[in-house]
């Protein structure tokens, strides 16, 4: 029988083969009650408790996790002071339904956003319970605020799975077969990828693919299926999360920014995986300089419970009673959650996450040094992504090997997961520390090695 507690351990310690006894009898019963359609990648965890970086299944196995239940575990698992604010929470009030009657948590989680979103102050908050509803609430707003109802997304986009999101999410042809025409009438331009860029070179002049993207948009959408006057918003990840942990180029935003204000397009980020300290600032967007006129967030401003929130400015925002509520969105236990998550990040963590994503970092440029696969290591913070390719000549990816790399880090205690069709993104939690962070390396190393 379990402890119930994870000792502080320093390596993973993996005991059964994996899934273990325990574990195949979870996913036999899965695999019969559970909707077949989520997309689980091909090693198989059984989770059963969670301390800081340690998640330990149901056989008793130890595994160091570097994904944070998708990049949503922001101060590791079950931080103790977190869990005390849910159970203190917990003890006062569950839920009361802020669509009919008010409580403080709401305001007082509101005006915290105020003070740390990029986009300019007074602004308003709508909470949502997820990272789908809160860009369904952006998509709505723009609408609402605009008159206007055409939207610009981006290729390799991840923005949720309901009909509005949906429309603008283009990461794999899985999400959006046999659901028939978008919901929303939504155009998709080539995501600046340096790495990848794929624009033409006359099109980029000196200014890369950032230029590329932005010529497409003036020279081509304007000019033929998008006239901008109908154009509600551009909606974009800072860092692209599920395409590939993808970091914008400066000037790609910077003009997305200037193309909005010339025609009254709402520029609306998606931080729902990037924000909340992942990327060494509280949002990505922060490394830019660049101000949104809405920003969607949700994963990690809980530790865990399920809080979306679309923070506006507040001119747009202002839309009448009946226009857009939610039962849960908002419930004063995921929002004392939240606060508490904001002073933990404020307290350390975000630090944290620069200080030892910059030493992931190091280490994984130690790696492609070393390996001939290795095509591209990037990002910020702890929001990273190593590109796999079958070689540093062709840069052909090698999405084959990414997944073969995915199970070799699981069976050696290693959880990290794939982001895109060839890439390993890294999203630890943010209490991760150099210690782990040699383990992580290490393992990774191994992983490789009886690969490639
Ligand atoms: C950038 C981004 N937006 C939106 C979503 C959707 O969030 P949720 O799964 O909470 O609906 C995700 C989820 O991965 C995401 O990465």
């Amino acid at each position: 029988m379990s402890t119930g507690v994870i000792a502080p351990a320093r390596r993973p310690e993996i005991k059964t083969e994996l899934p273990g006894p325990k574990g195949k009898k979870i996913i036999e019963a899965d695999a019969q009650f559970v909707n077949p359609a989520y997309p689980r990648p091909s090693f198989t965890l059984v989770a059963e408790r969670a301390r800081g970086v340690w998640v330990e299944d149901v056989d008793g196995n130890i595994f160091l996790d570097c994904n944070a239940g998708v990049a949503v575990c922001s101060t590791g698992h079950c931080h103790p002071e977190v869990v005390q604010a849910i159970q203190e929470q917990a003890a006062e009030l569950i839920h009361i339904c802020g669509t009919d009657y008010y409580y403080r948590h709401m305001p007082q989680l509101a005006e915290k956003l105020d003070a740390i979103v990029p986009v300019q102050s007074p602004t308003r908050t709508h909470f949502a319970n997820s990272g789908t509803e809160a860009v369904e609430t952006a998509l709505k707003l723009a609408m609402h605020a605009t008159g206007r109802e055409k939207f610009i997304g981006f290729f390799n986009s991840f923005h949720g799975r309901t009909m509005g999101s949906l429309s603008l999410t283009s990461s794999r042809a899985a999400q959006r077969k046999g659901f028939k025409r978008q919901a929303l009438d939504v155009v998709h331009v080539p995501y600046p990828n340096d790495f990848r860029n794929p624009f033409n070179p006359a099109d980029c002049g000196d200014g890369g693919a950032g230029e590329g993207a932005l010529n497409w948009i003036e020279e081509r959408l304007f000019k033929t299926t998008t006239p901008p006057e109908e154009v509600a918003g551009i909606v974009v990840e800072a860092v692209q999360g599920e395409g590939g942990y993808v970091p914008a180029p400066q000037n790609f935003l910077e003009g997305l920014r200037e193309i909005c204000d010339r025609h009254g397009i709402l520029l609306i980020v998606d931080e729902v995986q990037s924000g909340m300290g992942r990327t060494g600032k509280m949002f990505a967007l922060d490394h830019y300089g660049v101000k949104a006129d809405i920003v969607c967030i949700a994963k990690g401003i809980a530790s865990g419970l399920p809080l979306g929130a679309c923070v506006a400015r507040a001119d747009l925002m202002d839309w009448k009673p009946g226009a857009h509520a939610s039962t849960f969105g908002g419930n004063p236990i995921c929002i004392a959650s939240a606060l508490k998550t904001i002073e933990l990040l404020e307290g350390g963590l975000i630090q944290n996450s620069a200080e030892v994503g910059a030493y992931l970092k190091a280490g994984l440029e130690r790696l492609k040094q070393k390996y001939e696969c290795i095509g591209d290591v990037r990002g910020m913070g702890l929001m990273l992504g190593v590109e796999f390719v079958e070689n540093k000549t062709s840069l052909k990816p090698a999405p084959e090997l990414r997944d073969r790399i995915e199970v070799a880090c699981f069976e050696r205690g290693l959880i990290i997961l794939g982001a895109g069709t060839q890439t390993i993104r890294w999203s630890p939690p943010l209490v991760l520390t150099k210690e782990n962070v040699d383990v992580a390396l290490d393992i990774f190393d191994q992983a490789i090695a009886a690969s490639v």
